[in-house]
This record gives C-alpha cells, sequence and structure tokens, in this order.
C-alpha cells in the first residue's frame, strides 16, 4: 500500500472552511497501515455546531420555496459528481477505514442510487387530494419540510449512510448540519466536496467536525436555541437513547438507527452451502462492522454438525489482510474497535468452542493468521472467529457485538428459533435459510425484526427498501425509499371552501335517509 500525501481538513460553514471554535487537532490513519496518516483534522466545539445551525436556519426558508425539481437537480449532479468519482472515493474509503475495495465500490454505488431514486422523488413529493363530507369543499395534504436538520453518522458507513439522510432531507427542502465519524474526516470532507460542487446554493448543506462530548452540547444548545427542528442519528444505541431523551425533551422525534444482534436461522431443510455462503458474508464481510451483520447463527439440531464443520472451513480459508486485495475483510477501522472487539473476546466461556482461525484476538507475527494477505503488523488486525455452543443466558448472545466473532446456537423448533432471534431485545436485521414457503412466513410474523431476508444475507438491504429497526434497534423511523419521507417532510392539511357561507364539520352535514330496520325474509 503507497502512502498517498495527507489531506487537511476542517469543518464547513456555508461552503468555506470554518476555523472559528476550535476545540483540537485530530488525526485519522489508515488501519491497515498505521504509519500512513490520511487526515488531520481541525475538531470544534459545541458552539460550532450551533453556529452551523444558525447559518442552516438563515438559509431554510429559501430552500424550503425553491421549488423541489430545482432541488433535486442539484442532487441529480451530486450523484454524477459521485459517480465520476466513484474509484477515487472508494480507493479512500479503502485508505481511510480499511473496507475492502469491492465493498467500498459497493458503498459508493449506494450513494449514486440514493441520488437517483430522489432525483425523482424531487418531482413527486405527492399530496392528496380528499373529498370533503360538505359539498363545495376540497381538502388536500402538503408534505412540507421540517427545518434544520441536525445529522449525526458512524463510520463504519462514512459515506453512504450520511447520503441516506443528506440526500432526502435536502430534496425535501431541508437544510442540514452533518457531524461525521471522528475517524473519517477525510471521507466527510470528500463527500461534502462533491456535494457542494453539484449546485446546492450557500447555506444549504454544513459540515461540522467535532468529538461526542462537543457533539452532545451543540446539539443541546441547537434545540434550546430552536436552531434544529430534526435529528438524525447512526450509531450505538447508548448513545442513541441520549439522544432520543434530549429530542424528547423539545417534543421532537429524532430519526434513530442503532446497533443489532442480527440472528441467521438455519432450518434442517436449508441449502447448507447456501447458508455457509450466507453466514461468511453476513458475519464476516468488512470484519462484522455493519449494523445488519450476523450475530448469533442458530442452527437446526439436526443440521448443526454438518452447518459448523462447513462454516468453520470456510472462515479458516477465507483470506484475510490487505483491504486492496480480494480479501474477506482488512483491518478494524480503529484502535478502539480493536480493544472492544478483545473484550468481547473476553465473553468466550468454557462451554463454549473456538473456530474459524489459527488463533484469537489480534493477528500478529506471534500469534499468525494462515494466510494472512501482507503484513498484519502495519495495521489493526484480528482473527475471525466462530463462537459455537452459544446459549440464551450467555452474554455473547444478547451483547452487540460489532466485529468479526460469530455465535453459533441450536434449536428444535421454529417457535424456538423465533424466541432465540427475539430473545436480545435489538431488532434491525435477520435471514431464514429454508426452502419451506410456511416456515419462512411464519418466521416473517414472528421475527421482531425490521428487515428480514429469506436465503440471503442479514447484511446487504437494498437501497430502496425501508431500513430501520425495533426495540433497542431504533425508535420505528424508516429509511430510504418512500418511507423516509415522512422523517423530512410533515404533513400539512388544507381545507378550502368554495360555498360561499360557513359549513361547520360534523355539524352541518346531510344524513342519508336508510330503512335500517329491514330484513331478508326467511
Ligand atoms: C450500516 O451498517 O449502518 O444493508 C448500514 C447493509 C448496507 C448498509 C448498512 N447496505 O448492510
Amino acid at each position: 500500500m503507497s502512502a498517498v500525501a495527507t489531506r487537511t481538513v476542517t469543518s464547513l460553514v456555508d461552503g468555506r472552511p470554518f476555523t472559528e471554535h476550535v476545540d483540537r487537532l485530530a488525526e485519522s490513519r489508515n488501519p491497515a497501515d498505521l504509519d500512513d496518516v490520511v487526515a488531520e483534522v481541525t475538531l470544534g466545539t459545541g458552539e460550532a455546531i450551533v453556529a452551523a445551525c444558525r447559518a442552516a436556519r438563515r438559509a431554510q426558508a429559501a430552500w424550503g420555496a425553491t421549488p423541489p425539481p430545482r432541488r433535486a437537480r442539484a442532487i441529480q449532479q451530486a450523484g454524477r459528481l459521485v459517480e465520476a468519482n466513484k474509484e477515487a472515493l472508494a480507493r479512500l474509503l479503502t485508505r481511510e477505514i480499511g473496507k475492502p475495495y469491492t465493498e467500498s465500490l459497493g458503498e459508493v454505488q449506494e450513494i449514486i442510487d440514493q441520488c437517483d431514486f430522489f432525483v425523482g422523488e424531487g418531482r413527486r413529493l405527492y399530496g392528496q387530494t380528499v373529498p370533503s363530507e360538505m359539498p363545495d369543499k376540497q381538502l388536500f395534504t402538503f408534505r412540507v419540510p421540517v427545518g434544520v436538520s441536525l445529522i449525526v453518522t458512524a463510520g463504519n458507513f462514512p459515506v453512504a449512510v450520511p447520503s441516506w439522510y443528506l440526500v432526502p432531507a435536502l430534496v425535501c427542502g431541508n437544510t442540514v448540519v452533518w457531524k461525521p465519524a471522528e475517524y473519517t474526516p477525510a471521507l466527510a470532507d470528500a463527500l461534502a466536496g462533491l456535494f457542494l460542487r453539484a449546485g446546492l446554493p450557500e447555506g444549504v448543506l454544513h459540515v461540522v467536525h467535532a468529538d461526542g462530548p462537543h457533539t452532545f452540547e451543540g446539539l443541546r444548545r441547537g434545540l434550546e436555541e430552536g436552531l434544529v427542528d430534526k435529528v438524525g442519528f447512526t450509531g450505538s444505541t447508548a448513545v442513541g437513547e441520549r439522544i432520543g431523551e434530549i429530542c424528547g425533551r423539545h417534543l421532537q422525534s429524532p430519526c434513530l438507527e442503532l446497533g443489532g444482534k442480527n440472528p441467521l436461522v438455519v432450518m434442517p431443510d436449508a441449502d447448507i452451502g447456501l447458508a455457509v455462503e450466507g453466514a461468511v458474508f453476513s458475519g464476516f464481510a468488512f470484519a462484522g462492522q455493519r449494523c445488519t451483520s450476523l450475530g448469533t447463527v442458530f442452527v437446526h439440531e439436526d443440521v448443526h454438525d454438518a452447518f459448523l464443520a462447513r462454516f468453520a472451513e470456510a472462515v479458516a480459508e477465507a483470506p484475510v489482510g490487505d483491504p486492496t486485495q480480494d480479501v474477506l475483510f482488512g483491518p478494524l477501522m480503529s484502535e478502539r474497535f480493536v480493544d472492544r472487539f478483545l473484550e468481547w473476546v473476553g465473553l468466550i466461556r468454557p462451554h463454549h468452542t473456538v473456530l474459524g482461525s489459527s488463533g484469537t484476538g489480534r493477528i500478529t507475527a506471534d500469534n499468525p493468521r494462515l494466510g494472512f494477505v501482507g503484513d498484519p503488523e502495519r495495521g489493526l488486525f484480528v482473527h475471525p472467529t466462530i463462537v459455537d455452543g452459544v446459549r440464551p443466558d450467555d452474554a455473547l448472545d444478547s451483547t452487540e457485538t460489532f466485529g468479526p466473532i460469530v455465535g453459533v446456537g441450536t434449536f428444535r423448533t421454529l417457535d424456538e428459533a423465533i424466541a432465540l432471534s427475539n430473545g436480545h431485545g435489538y431488532g434491525l436485521s435477520s435471514a431464514i435459510y429454508t426452502n419451506t414457503p410456511a416456515w419462512a412466513l411464519r418466521f416473517r410474523q414472528g421475527v421482531s425484526a425490521g428487515m428480514l431476508s429469506v436465503n440471503n444475507s442479514t447484511a446487504g438491504a437494498e437501497s430502496h427498501l425501508p431500513f430501520g429497526g425495533n426495540g433497542r434497534s431504533g425508535n420505528g423511523g424508516r429509511q430510504s425509499g418512500i418511507w423516509v419521507l415522512d422523517q423530512f417532510t410533515r404533513w400539512q392539511a388544507m381545507n378550502w371552501d368554495y360555498a360561499g357561507h360557513l359549513q361547520r364539520a360534523q355539524i352541518d352535514i346531510e344524513d342519508v335517509p336508510a330503512d335500517l330496520d329491514f330484513r331478508l325474509p326467511d
């Protein structure tokens, strides 16, 4: 991996570098090559977020009044710019967070898909015409922008997931302040640069780099000062709970996309090869750092041994290492994720069996991974870990493990599999492998997850279906497709009376005479 230039990144307010209200300098490093400093970033204080919200507030009315097809034209051009820069952005994704290059291309494609979908929405944003109970009166509904949106995103999908917020928010007439993850400043700056060159007027999109405590301060003050109308957050359940609490005090319902402990159920009639392929991708692609990554595989006891043997073999043989090469996964995104991964490995108990690699924990020269691609000492690489024998009372069953560690448990009946799938209280994604339609449909009905796959992986949702979860995974909001419109617009109802005299709803109505005592003769 050749080290290229270090970028200097600052917040962007009104399209210009913003260097007021500085907290401190930080840097992001290539997790596959820690000598490579990807970016030096100036982090702002809470006041920087408030300043950006003020700028967004100033621009909102004019943007909200801009015809939606015109707003969408800027998004169309953003999509074209992203497409024209697809490989460069994907290379930066691989460099800054270690996402394997093929998956990085997929992530960039997801932004293009979002733009494509919402360009059309600019020419729809349909309201309804509704009949009135009165003559000479007509009812209508309109979608109106919510206002200023403060969007706080995680670093595992550092450009696709922000686009899930930015694109619909902007098409719907909101202005946006975006606070990206601290460990992806170069990617945030690159995406913002593409969007800001797409024809968005000044004041419509701002980016503030800040750490967690300052972001909370900015959020709290922005809400108190009436500068923020909508909050969007993708990240951990613990942080989501705190954001929900602060927003609740201001009668706001944020869009919260939180953690998951996504189950994959293997029924006795499943195509085992297909289930293994799905489990390997769901659990270990991008080192299990998707919020839709597989948590625990629940395998019917009749096929447990056959499944486990093939699953363990596939994971043990999978290439791990340099993310610019053809690998199943590269490094973890940053040091923090390695520390947490080691804590989760610490949840393994004597009744568990560990499979999938030539070691556990960090991959080093002394703790090597067979077939490793590249030099593990240069980056943040860990062994893929399969933990068999997971039971519902194990901490591993209920803890979201955001890394390459997958539990395996067994069940006897579908009802038991459903109970195991729901037991931890998360409800983001799920999968069932079966060729029996009734089992697939019963699983759909019983599983608490907002998303499920039949004979496909827990990860990899298509970008125009509703994305979101239940329980500990979110507060019911859905992103993507037409469903996200309800996050970034509010319904306005209008009635228009042209009778020329007051008509009182529910009171001045004409009844319809009927003979309700009538019965058919026997
Ligand atoms: C996330 O991890 O926050 O469904 C998003 C998927 C991807 C998006 C994941 N399209 O796995």
